[in-house]
């Protein structure tokens, strides 16, 4: 199945529209969630993603499908004078600006309610555009990624977080057992919403990976594009200047 047929509740609406009303409906379960199935290894994830921006030192800093903010606040390590964080769900939002009020950064970040696809700011805005776990949610993947291109300075990076498949034993196995059973059944007794924990593996199963993601960045205008996977491959982490 192509990767933007797949969508969190299959009815006839847009795909934007349902991801933002799933995401709007986990909001309050999502940061839980995330770290509990993870067993927190997202953290080390996005770290690992924030450590390779040190670089190009970015003064202002875009994350694309903010959510609750994590990957906007583990950006703040590189000191950067401000982080904007874009989402699509008001529910993720309020779930993050409540984060930020909580840990006064209200200074050094803005969340603002939007869509990848056509974003509220100038050209060559961003040292550096990030998204964690967001792409594969996209509507149109290559129109988001374009986008994010046009907003980054020139030289700036983009930093790409997604899921991937593990391909070796026994990883591949575990993984695949993880992912297809345990997670949709605990998923949906946590969060209440069935179709949240099993668009997640389906989405992912049918997501572009590895060179072939490289591929898409370069045809969206990226250059100098690599890929970092982590944990055995459960997610890569994909870099590209403009
Ligand atoms: C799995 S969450 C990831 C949140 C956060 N980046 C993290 O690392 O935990 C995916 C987020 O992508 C957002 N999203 C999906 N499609 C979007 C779009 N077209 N524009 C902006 N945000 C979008 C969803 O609302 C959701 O908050």
């Amino acid at each position: 199945m192509k990767h933007d047929t797949v969508t969190p509740y299959k009815t006839s609406d847009p795909k934007k529209v349902q991801v933002a009303q799933m995401f709007d409906n986990i909001s309050h379960s999502y940061d839980f969630l995330n770290h509990f199935f993870s067993l927190g290894i997202d953290k080390l994830w996005r770290k690992k993603s924030v450590r390779l921006m040190k670089a190009v030192a970015p003064k202002q800093i875009l994350d694309v499908a903010t959510g609750t903010g994590d990957f906007a606040f583990e950006a703040l390590k590189l000191n950067p004078e401000k982080v904007t964080g874009l989402d699509i769900s008001k529910g993720m939002l309020k779930v993050g600006r409540e984060k930020i009020a909580k840990r006064r950064e209200e200074s050094r970040m803005e969340f603002v309610h939007g869509d990848s696809e056509s974003m509220p700011f100038p050209d060559n805005t961003f040292g550096a555009v990030t998204v964690g776990f967001g792409v594969r949610n996209f509507q149109d993947l290559e129109a988001g990624l374009r986008e994010m291109h046009r907003v980054l300075a020139k030289d700036g990076m983009a930093v790409v977080l997604e899921f991937s498949k593990p391909k070796r034993f026994p990883m591949k196995q575990l993984y695949f057992a993880y992912f297809r059973f345990v997670m949709p059944l605990l998923g949906k007794l946590i969060s209440k919403d069935k179709s949240a924990y099993n668009y997640l593996p389906e989405s992912v199963m049918a997501f572009p990976e590895g060179q072939d993601f490289e591929d898409i960045l370069a045809d969206a205008g990226y250059r100098d594009t690599r890929r970092y996977p982590v944990t055995g491959g459960i997610a890569t982490i994909y870099t590209a200047r403009k």
